[in-house]
């Protein structure tokens, strides 16, 4: 236990704090703050969202975050914003919207909407419906339905004029607060709150400490993290960079800042439109990359990316570092080849070859917010009609995020053909050993995969497609 200094709403507050106690409880049963709903616990329903302010470099960036799976330990120095807070002045703009689109029944998911669509106004570059609605992936509602929202979600849009909504936000952060306050979206407090928060404090590393990325694993798995060390605060672990043959990302890098940096979508344009399928965005804005490698779990959207993309890893522990072809990393069933009190620092990216494209995935039973029964993520450069690389890795096909070497192997050794396609969808399916669960039996993981091996293959090379279909009926009728 610590005293932690941090701002709720307009309020300055100090208190001793069990690092791991969740900030959904703090708010709840310390500071009486019950607007924020407490459902899942678990990060999938957004009733207690909250809007997460933090200093970061030069500026302060407020997130929209569940507060189910914050630790308190991270809280130290910065701001949260409720639904309390934001309501301080009276109704807002985004209320009213929701209201008077009928959107209230119980309104127990209404503060989680309220938080989300402000969290959205701070930071859209448009006033967009579409981004209005990518930013309500993490909330429920049980009882209103979801067509009366998308109704308050076009009022809210229509509400001001985009260019201008557009223009308040180029100059950063904080011009765009004052025209939320102009338009009583935000309290009139909350721009020079959001100036004056200080750095957050550095972690402090103890023998035996347990390293914690963003806790959407770990706060799920556990109810508390014993000795926390809070990864956020360690600069070598931030920021993206591209330094000499690679792209360097740290492993505390969380997944909306990988999905929206300009030098990754640069590279792999793809990738920011496939990575919407992974968790929802208050999650992917605070897990990391690194937590999603160590938690190994077969079926780690971002572990098959990152191996597709012929990823090494940069460990360290004290002053000792080595480094390690992710390929290396997965040992078996969530274990992984990590000393204890190592940290993966560094992610290493080789910079791709001209041409070559990534291609990511994953069926699931939603199209949002689930994990994948099975996911596949391919780096492929087709050249003349001959694949010169090709790396594919799949998941939920074994006990670890699998790189298809085999099927890698044999793309590279003739022409693309339709024979090379379905001999490479027939290789995957040798390759891999699924086990019956709740996501589907082994047999339908088996030739899911087979399938989404040629499905690439024919995104890569439409031109296969007729030749394929012609393939198979020769076959039938012979
Ligand atoms: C609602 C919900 C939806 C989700 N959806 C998806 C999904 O669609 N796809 C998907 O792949 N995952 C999903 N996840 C799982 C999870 O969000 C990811 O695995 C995430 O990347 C984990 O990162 P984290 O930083 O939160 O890890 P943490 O929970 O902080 O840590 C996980 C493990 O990694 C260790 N660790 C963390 N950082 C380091 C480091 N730098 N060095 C050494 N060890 C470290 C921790 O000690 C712990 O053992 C979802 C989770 C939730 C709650
Ligand atoms: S309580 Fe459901 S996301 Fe936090
Ligand atoms: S209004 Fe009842 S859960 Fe949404």
């Amino acid at each position: 236990m610590g005293i932690s200094t941090f701002w709720v709403n307009q309020r300055r507050v100090s208190l001793s704090l069990s690092p791991s106690q969740r900030v959904v409880d703090l708010l709840r049963r310390d500071l009486s703050l019950v607007g924020t709903k407490e459902g899942c616990r678990e990060g999938d329903c957004g009733a207690c969202m909250i809007l997460w302010g933090r200093r970061e470099g030069a500026q302060t960036l407020y997130r929209s975050v569940n507060s189910c799976l914050l630790p308190a330990g991270e809280i130290d120095g910065s701001h949260i914003l409720t639904i309390e807070g934001l309501s301080a002045e009276g109704t807002t703009p985004v209320q009213k919207a929701l209201e008077e689109a009928g959107v209230v029944q119980c309104g127990f998911c209404s503060p989680g909407f309220v938080v989300a669509l402000t969290g959205f106004l701070l930071n859209s570059p448009r006033l967009d419906s579409s981004l209005a609605r990518e930013a309500l992936g993490g909330n429920l509602c049980r009882c209103t339905g979801y067509a009366s929202l998308g109704r308050g979600i076009e009022a809210l849009c229509s509400l001001w004029e985009k260019g201008e909504f557009e223009e308040s936000g180029r100059s950063g952060l904080l011009a765009r607060m004052e025209w939320l306050v102009a338009r009583k979206v935000l309290p009139p407090w909350v721009p020079s709150l959001a100036q004056a928060l200080p750095d957050p404090p550095p972690s402090s590393h103890r023998r035996g400490s347990l390293p914690v990325g963003g806790a959407t694993d770990l706060l799920v798995q556990r109810e508390t993290l014993s000795s926390p060390l809070f990864l956020s605060r360690k600069p070598s672990l931030q920021g993206i960079r591209r330094s000499g043959e690679f792209l360097s990302l740290g492993g505390g890098v969380n997944l909306e800042e990988f999905r929206l940096s300009p030098l990754v979508t640069d590279l792999f344009p793809e990738l920011s439109t496939a990575l919407l399928s992974v968790a929802s965005p208050p999650i992917r804005a605070r897990a990391t990359l690194a937590g999603n490698l160590v938690n190994a779990s077969p079926i780690g959207d971002l572990s098959l990316i990152l191996l597709s993309l012929g990823s090494s890893l940069r460990l360290v522990k004290g002053n000792s570092r080595r480094t390690l072809p992710l390929e290396r990393f997965f040992l078996a069933y969530r274990k992984v080849d990590l000393l204890p009190g190592e940290l993966v620092e560094r992610i290493l990216i080789p910079l791709p070859t001209e041409g070559s494209r990534l291609f990511f995935e994953k069926v699931s039973r939603r199209e949002r917010l689930d994990i994948a029964s099975v996911n596949l993520s391919a780096l492929l450069l087709l050249k003349e009609g001959r694949l010169e690389e090709a790396r594919l890795a799949a998941g939920g096909v074994a006990p670890v995020p699998l790189l298809l070497s085999k099927t890698s192997a044999l793309l590279l050794s003739s022409p693309l053909s339709p024979g090379l396609i379905r001999e490479a969808g027939e290789t995957a399916k040798g390759e891999v050993t699924p086990i019956d669960d709740v996501r589907g039996s082994a047999l339908y993981k088996t030739h899911l995969l087979g399938r989404l091996v040629a499905g690439v293959l024919l995104r890569l090379a439409p031109e296969q497609a007729p030749l394929l279909e012609n393939l198979v009926l020769e076959e039938k009728g012979g």
